[in-house]
């Protein structure tokens, strides 16, 4: 089968395309006839840095190529013997095994069977392989943490990228009041996504105008920016924040100092969120299979490339000024 691999750490152009053995699948997992895949940042830290390839490749350990992607939507061809939820022919969507080995840069993947949720026939193999990772974690930050409700009012940074997008329509789902920040070529995107307001964070300041938000998404890392300091983005957000608000951070862990200064100075609930599968990651990602049959959130897929592209995928994705989504398909 071809698949993408990674020839060593370092820039896009390491990713190759190549031939290699179709996987055997283990008892619990299914064989998946890939049909779109979907990338994040991550996936670009990861060609990039060896500590995380580390970790990604020692959870298994029994990889002859390196081969990165988590993302997902295909058409399952094989079930292993204990692999009973599926059966052949079930077209299907997930991010797995993250942040482990997935092996997803391919025409075939072996999965397993517990992090796989049916795909609506509604919905193309190509927008529901988008909304996989970034979607949990729009899900993970708003839903789960900050519990977002009707007439909260909530502001989304990066809210024309992957997750933030994502997270604009789940906010608006909820009935929330959403304030989106991007950069102003990206202001009708987002007020298209629903967003009630748009700020263009190149020319605007978002704390000189808001003090009461219920909730902040923030999804920015500054250069330079340590978490307990009173000019990092974090600091920032908790001054649009009103007392007792939910400041949810996807992107920077702050660190106790910082944890405990928004607790005394405006009762703040300050948290890193994360995307990891745990009991609830099935819940979660049917929830959003659910929004995706009905129309009520839709992936946005700023560019569709062949398989063979993954470098000038990845050459884009880590600009970190990706619109949507980017999807490939093999
Ligand atoms: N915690 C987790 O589990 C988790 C999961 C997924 C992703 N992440 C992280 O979350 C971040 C966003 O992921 P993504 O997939 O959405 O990335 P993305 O698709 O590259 O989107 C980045 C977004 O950030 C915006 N942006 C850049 N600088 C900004 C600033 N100073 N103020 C406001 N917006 C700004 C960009 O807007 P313009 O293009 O308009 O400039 C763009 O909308 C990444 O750092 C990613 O690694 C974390």
């Amino acid at each position: 089968m071809k698949a993408i691999i990674l020839k060593e750490v370092g820039g896009p152009e390491n990713l190759i395309l190549a031939e290699v053995p179709v996987p055997t699948i283990k008892d619990n997992e299914v064989l998946v006839q890939v049909k779109a895949i979907s990338i994040n940042p991550v996936d670009a830290f990861a060609r990039r840095n060896q500590a995380a390839l580390d970790m990604i490749y020692t959870r298994k350990g029994d990889e002859e190529n390196i081969i990165l992607g988590w993302d997902v939507a295909g058409v399952v061809i094989e079930t292993g013997k204990r692999a009973k939820k599926f059966k052949l022919g079930d077209e299907f969507f997930g991010n797995f095994n993250f942040i482990g080995q997935a092996n997803a840069y391919a025409e075939f993947v072996a999965a397993p069977e517990e992090e796989m949720v049916i795909k609506p026939a509604n919905v193309s193999f190509e927008q529901a392989a988008g909304a996989t990772m970034a979607a949990l974690t729009a899900w993970a930050s708003l839903v789960k943490f900050a519990k977002v409700k009707k007439g909260d009012k909530v502001i989304i940074y990066g809210a024309s990228g992957g997750v933030g997008h994502y997270a604009v329509q789940i906010a608006k789902h909820f009935g929330a009041y959403v304030i989106g920040v991007a950069s102003g070529d990206n202001k009708d995107f987002v007020l298209g996504l629903r967003a009630d307001e748009f700020f263009d964070y190149k020319t605007q300041a978002v704390e000189e105008f808001i003090n009461d938000a219920d909730i902040v998404h923030d999804a920015v890392w500054v250069e330079g920016d340590v978490s307990s300091t009173e000019d990092t983005h974090l600091a920032r957000s908790l001054k649009t924040l009103k007392h007792g608000g939910i400041l949810s951070s996807i992107v920077v862990y702050p660190d106790q100092q910082f944890i405990d200064k928004a607790k005394a100075k405006k009762n703040v609930t300050v948290q890193r969120v994360n995307v990891t599968p745990n009991e609830n990651y099935l819940k979660d990602i049917e929830n959003i299979s659910q929004l995706l049959s009905t129309g009520e959130i839709k992936t946005h897929i700023s560019h569709l490339f062949p398989l063979a592209d993954m470098a000038k995928a990845h050459e884009i994705i880590q600009t970190k000024n990706t619109v949507g989504k980017i999807i490939l398909v093999p």
